[in-house]
């Protein structure tokens, strides 16, 4: 199994709930999976270009501007090519204004790529990647689970962006509340962790 770790968090692990569910639910994968060949991209760390007015069109075929452009774009291929290849990919992310941090948003842009990642038909857009599986780590500080305004719209929109490109094996395990209260944090972080670990049974 190809695994891809995906960690859109600039904290270390024991400062971070989504990094601590993150490091759970790999913890158990490679208990089951030993054999497993693991990448990781760290968001923050790694190079992630990011879509600008020159890198645009080469994202799009044109011939690069500069070779400062041509890098960028081939680092963008060479991360496409990182996503192609794995069979799990495993996204770590805080909730950060509703969404999460600008970088874990550079690195689906360069992912989603027509011809890759889906296609448009004459009856409308398909996804490419059907058979690729995605768990996403999150923490948040607050709890959405009233269905009350205001909503994250950070697992809404991986969920869309996942399922353009034709995955509906997406699991999500959150720890919300983080700035709910020692208690509450504490809590909802155990119950993800279980969750994590449960989670990585079913691969
Ligand atoms: C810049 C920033 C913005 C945040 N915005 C939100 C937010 O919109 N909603 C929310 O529930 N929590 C928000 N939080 C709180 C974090 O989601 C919370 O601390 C969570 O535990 C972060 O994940 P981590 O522990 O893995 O770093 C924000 C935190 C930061 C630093």
């Amino acid at each position: 199994m190809n695994v891809l770790r995906v960690i859109a968090n600039p904290k270390p692990v024991e400062q971070s709930a989504s990094l601590k569910i993150e490091a759970a639910f790999m913890a158990a994968l490679q208990q089951k999976h030993p054999d497993a060949q693991v990448t990781t991209i760290n968001v923050f760390q790694d190079d992630v270009p990011q879509l600008d007015a020159l890198l645009l069109p080469a994202f799009f075929g044109a011939p690069p501007a500069n070779a400062e452009i041509e890098r960028r774009r081939d680092r963008q291929r060479e991360l496409l090519a990182m996503f192609l290849a794995a069979d799990l990919v495993v996204i770590a992310s805080p909730v950060w204004n509703f969404n999460g941090p600008p970088q874990l948003k550079a690195f689906i842009d360069a992912i989603m790529v027509a011809g890759k990642t889906f296609k448009y038909t004459a009856n409308g857009p398909i996804g490419l990647v059907p058979e690729k599986k995605v768990v996403v780590c999150y923490a948040s500080g607050m709890l959405y689970d009233h269905g009350q305004p205001p909503q994250q719209t950070l697992t809404p929109m991986l969920t869309t962006q996942l399922g353009f490109m034709g995955i509906t094996n997406v699991t999500l395990i959150g720890a919300q509340g983080q700035g709910a209260g020692r208690e509450k944090a504490a809590a909802t972080l155990a119950a993800a962790i279980e969750k994590a670990q449960a989670a990585a049974a079913q691969f």
